[in-house]
């Protein structure tokens, strides 16, 4: 598992924070116009050369926290359905509550009709008291792939994309060994939901995009200042693109919200990835 563990102190903070977030996650699910700045998503487009995928394209969201199904999430199956995508990935934080398993799957459901979807949790899927096993039972049940600590390889005609699914950084579950060696031909994904992984990986890592979420941007912004808030695990980095060690990361600023529903200067994202 990458870096050291949660002092308990941090532990004891994350704890109180998400005991003090269920109250609002519980009453603004019920109240989806209290919610602001979450009707349009941007679409952001990130360039990959690599000729063996040349024509491809994948969708990245993350951050759904999605507890209850809302008409805003069919427009974002519209917009998806319209980029045509080879391939979705989702980068954790998938929900908040327990009760929003149902939801999250409909939702996910619908994506799957649009391309072969790949997940891993975030730190909000692990607070909400769900077992990683029952996570996998409901993605078996749905037909989606959830990567947690894993590898898969999907073969196109001329080369390989490799994707990675790890457990979430910020609490201290990931586990980089998962990473295959390069090879040739092959693209790399991985998928991971705390910038903080970019610090982690090296050299050997044959690793050619990470894409995180995690920061929600900051959620509230004021134009030419830092955020108010990030969370534990971004490693000052708010959102957009970040470079260490070789390595390329792209933090996604989420669709979903936490603790309340207002996201200020700071529109949700669906990030499309084209090669080239
Ligand atoms: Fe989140």
């Amino acid at each position: 598992m990458i870096g050291r563990p949660l002092r308990w102190t941090q532990r004891l903070k994350i704890a109180l924070l998400h005991r003090v977030s269920l109250p609002f996650h519980w009453l603004f699910n019920r109240f989806p116009n209290a919610e602001v700045g979450h009707a349009r998503a941007e679409i952001t487009t990130l360039a990959c050369r690599h000729a063996p995928l040349a024509g491809r394209r994948a969708v990245q969201i993350t951050d759904l926290h999605l507890d209850r199904y809302h008409s805003r999430h069919d427009s974002l199956l519209d917009t998806i359905a319209g980029l045509k995508p080879d391939w979705i990935f989702v980068t954790g934080d998938l929900l908040t509550v327990s009760d929003g398993l149902p939801h999250l799957f409909r939702f996910l459901a619908g994506l799957r009709d649009l391309a072969p979807v790949y997940l891993t949790l975030g730190n909000h899927d692990h607070y909400s008291g769900i077992p990683v096993d029952r996570f996998s039972e409901w993605a078996d049940r749905h037909k989606v792939h959830l990567l947690i600590n894993q590898a898969m390889f999907v073969q196109t005609e001329d080369g390989e994309l490799g994707i990675v699914g790890l457990d979430d950084p910020s609490l201290h579950r990931a586990d980089l060994r998962c990473i295959p060696p390069p090879a040739p031909d092959r693209f790399t994904v991985l998928l991971a939901h705390a910038p903080n992984v970019l610090d982690h990986l090296d050299d050997h890592h044959g690793v050619d995009l990470v894409l995180c979420g995690h920061s929600h941007g900051g959620q509230w912004q004021v134009p030419f200042l830092r955020p108010f808030w990030l969370p534990y695990g971004c490693n000052g980095r708010t959102q957009g693109h970040h470079d260490r060690n070789g390595h390329r990361l792209y933090i996604n600023r989420g669709i979903g919200w936490s603790l309340l529903p207002i996201r200020w200067s700071c529109p949700p994202e669906i990030l499309v990835i084209d090669w080239s």
